[in-house]
């Protein structure tokens, strides 16, 4: 049997139109610009506006992708949503999508692996057509975090953002999808979490008077931990992609911090000029950070065909994952 090649046919991205600055932000928390862009490198981020949801911004993503890719809606035959925000907890946010592009032939579903979601539905993805699933898929990350943000808490509101990435896959005869990993960590799950609105805490008066809807984190065990998996889980990939760190083009870190980006990037020896960062115009957008700085790297010129290309996240979970893609 002829083994199946599967490559990234086309990316495409959709980010809100408001944009809260760091300025912004000092009306309505006890933070500065100085801190926040000390701390963190995030300068501003984009905020969904009423009536918006993260299906809005993962339509356009997708629309977008499908029209780099040039394959039409029709052709899909898998669909998935990495979000920690789903416009509802069920239907998948992925069936809304469906919906919307008339993928009348595609199976669908969300994913969630908190800011790892994008490199987990990659990899799952790759492996549904490799292993006979069909011929296209499409993978979205797509999160509107200010949703869920206590804005009375500037330990979190200050870094997250809202926005969307996609790619589209198809099965080819180059090798696209060179290797991934991923993990888990369960024993960190108390480090950032959405505690109540699901069956251990639902809904109720009291879930509401203590803010309880709202992102939870321990922001200096969570640094550590993105530090340290960042660096583990580039070089396991590189390792299962039979290739050098050096010849890796462009490093596409999960745009947390920059400060959690720059040591990775120091640990692994990668020069900052095949650092992609965009984490100071959109914060950390979760799931959507990956597809979206993908997105403008390809648009900004950054990869070119051949180029090989290193994705890594972490995320809530815990989780962390890497891919290794020749363009
Ligand atoms: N403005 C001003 N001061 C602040 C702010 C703020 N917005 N937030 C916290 N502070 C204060 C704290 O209260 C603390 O004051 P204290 O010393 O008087 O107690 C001080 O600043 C230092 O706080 P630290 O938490 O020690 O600051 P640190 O340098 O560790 O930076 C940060 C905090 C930015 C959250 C960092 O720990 C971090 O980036 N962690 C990783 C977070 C992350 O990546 N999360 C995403 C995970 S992925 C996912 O799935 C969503």
């Amino acid at each position: 049997m002829r083994e199946s090649k599967v490559k990234i046919l086309g990316t495409g991205s959709s980010v809100p139109e408001r944009v809260i600055t760091n300025f912004d932000l000092e009306k309505m928390v006890d933070t500065s610009d100085e801190w926040i862009t000390t701390r963190t490198g995030i300068k501003q981020r984009r905020i969904a506006g009423e009536g918006e949801s993260t299906s809005t911004f993962a339509l356009l993503a997708a629309q977008r992708a499908l029209q780099a890719a040039q394959v039409s809606p029709e052709e899909l035959d898998l669909i998935v949503v990495a979000t920690v925000t789903p416009d509802m907890l069920f239907p998948a946010t992925s069936c809304l999508l469906q919906r919307e592009l008339k993928a009348s032939k595609a199976a669908s579903c969300d994913l969630e692996a908190g800011c790892t979601g994008f490199v987990y539905a990659l990899s799952l993805a790759e492996k549904y057509l490799r292993g006979g699933g069909g011929e296209k898929a499409l993978v979205v990350g797509a999160e509107t975090l200010s949703k869920i943000l206590d804005w009375q808490d500037r330990s979190t509101c200050v870094l997250f953002g809202d926005g969307a990435g996609a790619a589209v896959l198809g099965l080819s005869e180059e090798e696209g999808i060179l290797a991934t990993y991923l993990g888990s960590d369960g024993g960190g799950a108390h480090l950032l979490e959405l505690p109540a609105g699901c069956s251990r805490m639902p809904a109720s008066l009291d879930t509401v008077n203590n803010r309880l809807h709202y992102i939870k984190m321990n922001g200096n065990e969570v640094f550590k931990f993105a530090v340290k998996i960042m660096e583990e889980a580039s070089l396991e990939v590189i390792k299962r992609g039979n290739v050098e760190i050096d010849e890796v083009s462009l490093f596409i870190p999960h745009q947390a911090n920059i400060r959690i980006i720059n040591s990775a990037a120091k640990r692994l020896s990668i020069p900052e000029e095949k650092v992609f960062v965009n984490v100071h115009k959109y914060g950390n957008t979760s799931s959507a950070s990956i597809p979206l700085a993908l997105d403008e790297a390809c648009r900004e010129g950054k990869i070119k065909r051949g180029d090989l290309v290193l994705l890594v996240g972490f995320g809530a979970g815990l989780t962390w994952g890497s891919a290794l893609i020749r363009w």
